[in-house]
């Protein structure tokens, strides 16, 4: 990353940091959890035995990647929404055998790592980086332009938004995909709030880490002196709004400095650090419709855990 870019990125991160802390109920979008560190945590937590998307996201791929190929047809240019370091990636270019990978992600760094890292697995791949913002319309490249495509965005990562944002990113993902373009989209779904508490706070804490890790970095990159000490993780199930919310509740009456000003919390007091709303198959078949998508078909393990969806964009499609 250049130093201008990073200076714009860090005035970025300051502006929602000082707006969130200044609102009566205070937030800080989950975006920013993503730092370095943040991001190698995340990795972490993929793993946990009480974290159970992105194994079971991971087994559906395997058992249904190839149909996907079968029903949207293969040799179309993949192109995935915030790409990360995603691991789930070469089994679904594989198995709709991609004419080319388009990686969107916001951050040049995962970008290249990843375009990186794919390109030993899969040699030959013709691999096309965009370093944007994928929740407006991209200008796609010009070797991309025109030709069928199929959007990848698993990690059930539509779950961080609200349903009104979810119905926007995703229209946003038919423009940038041209024309009767296809989807394949991960969604987590409801299931009994102890397992999905569990999965936001598990045994060994590194969810916990991964959240307090946003102070930290407030502290690095803002110049802050956060106690962190005066911080826990909280995951709660919100289930008017079908969601577990994170949450850092200050431990007692705190002050500190960030950014250049100063805030305070009472004992108790939050800050709203993420969103994860979970979907039924309905809902997700819904939230399709409402963006303009037409759900195809869908696929769920055994225990109803997950969901992997196949939708269709533009072109009136029969369905039987
Ligand atoms: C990467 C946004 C899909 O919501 O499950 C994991 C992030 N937060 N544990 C999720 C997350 C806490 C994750 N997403």
């Amino acid at each position: 990353m250049t130093s201008a870019t990073e200076a714009l990125l860090k005035d970025d991160f300051a502006d929602a940091v000082v707006r969130g802390l200044s609102q009566p109920r205070k937030v800080i979008p989950a975006r920013y959890l993503y730092d370095w560190q943040g991001s190698e945590l995340f990795e972490a937590i993929t793993t946990l035995p009480e974290y159970y998307p992105t194994r079971t996201e991971t087994g559906l791929l395997d058992a249904y990647a190839h149909e996907i190929g079968r029903i949207a047809g293969t040799g179309k240019v993949v192109v995935e929404f915030g790409s990360g370091s995603s691991t789930k990636t070469p089994v679904f270019v594989e198995a709709v055998r991609a004419a080319a990978y388009v990686p969107i992600d916001i951050s040049a760094d995962f970008l290249r790592d990843a375009a990186a890292g794919l390109a030993r697995l899969l040699p030959g791949l013709d691999i096309l980086p965009v370093a944007a913002d994928f929740t407006k319309p991209i200008a796609l490249p010009r070797a991309a332009r025109g030709r069928p495509m199929i959007g990848f965005f698993p990690g059930s990562t539509i779950g961080n938004l609200t349903h009104a944002a979810a119905v926007d990113l995703l229209r946003a993902f038919r423009a940038t995909l041209g024309e009767a373009p296809w989807l394949a989209i991960g969604i987590d779904l409801r299931k009994n709030p102890r397992l999905i508490e569990a999965a936001y706070d598990d045994s060994a804490g590194v969810t916990s880490a991964f959240n307090l890790n946003l102070l930290a970095r407030i502290n690095r990159e803002l110049g802050g002196d956060i106690p962190l000490d005066a911080f826990e993780h909280c995951a709660l199930w919100n289930d008017d709004l079908g969601r577990i919310e994170m949450h850092l509740a200050a431990t007692r009456d705190v002050r500190f400095h960030a950014a250049g000003e100063t805030f305070s919390l009472r004992e108790g007091e939050t800050i709203h650090t993420e969103n994860s709303h979970k979907y039924t198959i309905e809902e997700a078949r819904l939230l399709a419709r409402a963006a303009g998508w037409r759900p195809v078909r869908y696929w769920t393990d055994a225990r109803g855990l997950f969901s992997l969806h196949l939708w269709r964009g533009g072109a009136d499609i029969m369905e039987p």
